[in-house]
């Protein structure tokens, strides 16, 4: 994705959700502004920064080349409102970078994720980002591409997933360690018309 947005000159991305601002540490100086409804992230993450909600932007239409929501969208009950209020700030012509995991990720711990559907998934990626913006595309991945060494970062993992933290341990406890973790998901890029 950041190689891409190089290349194609759509920096400085709008990084929606940007937590503690991962995507900054990969891009040049002044490739990146961050916005998250998390005071705590946005403490550890670098500047530019702003403390804003998905679904109301403070930023004018057509402000941006590229916005990115990655990991995101499934925090919220409506997935397409952030879609469209992205589309919003973006430019004609630019382009919408969304990443989420797949509904079948972490097989390996199946039996102690949420059995709740999230509102937003990568299977869900393809339509939703269609009703928005134009020329879809979707690269996914499916591979055992995660290794946790010990119970501790078994509950970790089950807690970052969304566990109740005293489930995780109990969990955890009882997941033969070291444990190789299949991970699945997706990575789509559209344009704004
Ligand atoms: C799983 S983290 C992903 C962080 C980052 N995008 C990454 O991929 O490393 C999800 C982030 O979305 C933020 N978030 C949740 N709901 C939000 C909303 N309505 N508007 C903006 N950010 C939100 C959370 O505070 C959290 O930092």
């Amino acid at each position: 994705m950041v190689t891409r947005l190089i290349a194609e000159g759509l920096l400085p991305v709008l990084d929606v959700g940007c937590g503690e601002g991962e995507l900054a540490g990969h891009l040049p100086e002044g490739g990146w502004v961050g916005v998250d409804t998390s005071a705590t992230m946005l403490a550890r993450a670098p500047q530019p920064n702003v403390q804003a909600d998905a679904l109301a932007l403070p930023f004018a239409d057509s402000s941006f080349a590229s916005v990115a929501l990655l990991y995101i969208l499934y925090h919220l009950a409506e997935p397409p409102r952030a879609l469209a209020e992205a589309r919003r700030v973006l430019r004609p012509g630019g382009l919408a970078a969304v990443a989420a995991p797949s509904r079948h990720d972490s097989p390996e711990l199946a039996d102690a994720l949420p059995r709740r559907r999230p509102t937003f998934d990568a299977e869900l990626l393809p339509e939703l980002l269609a009703e928005h913006f134009t020329g879809v595309e979707v690269e996914r991945w499916d591979a055992p591409l995660l290794d946790l060494p010990t119970h501790e970062a078994v509950r970790d993992y089950l807690v970052g997933k969304g566990v109740d933290p005293d489930r995780a341990h109990v969990a955890a406890r009882s997941t033969a360690v070291p444990l190789t973790v299949t991970k699945r998901g997706a990575l789509a890029f559209a344009r704004k018309p």
